[in-house]
């Protein structure tokens, strides 16, 4: 069954998220190449400054219809990668094309008397931190600016250079953001020294693993993800969103849904618009029917498919991304995750 579009909007009503976010990939370009990452490296589009300023467009359409009710718009500006190093050259600075971009941003943001906030999503493998850092501090003059830092525990190059870049630019990183793929579970099991030193010193995210065609394998199953929820109920509390839920299922409070759908747009590279899928992303890998625009049906179905509005725990729980949930081809168990994990550390404590 589907609801029209906005009818999912009422039925979630008070978990509906205040926060709106624009994501603005720029380009896929990276000179590294993640194990979990689906995007075209070699691509070249986006790179050039004409392209980036054709987003403004896009992003002005966004702020003009998101809910009136919003407490607050940041700008994640991605990649690929932004910082690498081959886009820092004395030929041509990116960051002077970035800085324009922003201007241009925050002229859209006052005419509609909302503070933007910019947040840049990193690998943190710059070797080029000195004249970066100098350009974060120009930038915080006129425009709140800050770091994620992506971790992973599996796939990606975690170097030298990265542990002494997460230390310069602490004062600027406001989150790690972390994949929980098959693979990172595993090595949480285990113990990893770097996440352990990381989750000392910085919030973190776990965010869903949305995987491609070629990298399904690295979905986990619903019961490695039942055994990560255990693992941060015994070991990492304060992981967001799971941590935080835990701590406002045991005083019912209110918990908005945590992976966000309303709100929320993906301008991609070649300027399509979409609700976090991308146009490589085949309709047939997912569960329903895929609606790049809006994909708040796949949140109904993950609704009425664990009965979430009847369940006890549904003011507080941060419920799954559902999108990553609607990849058809992972190992499904009977019984919704989040709740046999919420049964098991409240109701034995009873
Ligand atoms: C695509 S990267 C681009 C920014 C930068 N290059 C980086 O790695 O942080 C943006 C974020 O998406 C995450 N990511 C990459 N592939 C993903 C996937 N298949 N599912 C969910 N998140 C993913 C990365 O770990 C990173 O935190
Ligand atoms: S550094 Fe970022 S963009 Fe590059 S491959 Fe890894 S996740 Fe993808
Ligand atoms: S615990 Fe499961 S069924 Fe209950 S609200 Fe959360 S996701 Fe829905």
């Amino acid at each position: 069954m589907e609801l029209p579009v906005g009818m999912v909007k009422e039925l979630i009503g008070p978990k509906k998220p205040r926060l709106a976010e624009i994501e603005l990939t720029l380009f896929e370009n990276c000179d590294v190449n993640c194990a979990f990452c689906g995007h075209d490296k070699k691509s070249v589009v986006g790179l050039s400054l004409e392209e980036m300023l054709s987003k403004l467009p896009l992003i002005a359409q966004f702020l003009d219809k998101m809910d009136k009710d919003i407490s607050m718009v940041n700008l994640h500006l991605v990649g690929g990668e932004l910082l690498q190093d081959r886009l820092i050259t004395s030929e041509r600075n990116i960051l002077n094309d970035y800085q324009i971009l922003i201007n241009e941003y925050q002229k859209l943001c006052l005419e509609r008397s909302i503070e933007p906030r910019i947040i840049i999503v990193s690998n943190m493998l710059t070797t080029k931190r000195e004249l970066i850092k100098e350009w974060f501090k120009e930038m915080n003059k006129a425009v709140y600016m800050r770091f994620i830092a992506s971790y992973d525990l599996y796939g990606r190059p975690i170097t030298k250079q990265y542990l002494e870049n997460i230390l310069f630019f602490k004062d600027y990183i406001s989150n790690i953001n972390v994949v929980v793929t098959k693979e990172a579970i595993q090595k949480l099991h285990q113990g990893d020294a770097i996440f352990d030193q990381l989750y000392e010193q910085f919030p973190i995210f776990m965010d869903d693993f949305l995987p491609d065609s070629w990298t399904q394998h690295m979905i986990p199953s619903d019961e490695e993800y039942l055994s990560y929820l255990h693992l941060i109920a015994s070991k990492y509390p304060k992981l967001m969103p799971f941590g935080e839920a835990m701590a406002k299922v045991k005083t019912s409070q209110l918990n908005e849904i945590q992976f966000t759908t309303f709100n929320k747009c993906n301008i991609l590279p070649n300027n399509m618009v979409t609700n976090y899928l991308w146009d490589r992303h085949n309709p047939e890998n997912f569960v329903g029917k895929v609606n790049y625009e809006d994909n708040s049906n796949m949140l109904f179905q993950f609704l009425e498919s664990n009965q979430c509005l009847v369940c006890e725990y549904y003011v507080s729980c941060p419920l799954r991304c559902p999108v990553s949930w609607s990849w058809k081809d992972r190992e499904r168990s009977s019984g919704c995750v989040n709740k046999r994990f919420f049964d098991s550390i409240f109701k034995l404590q009873v």
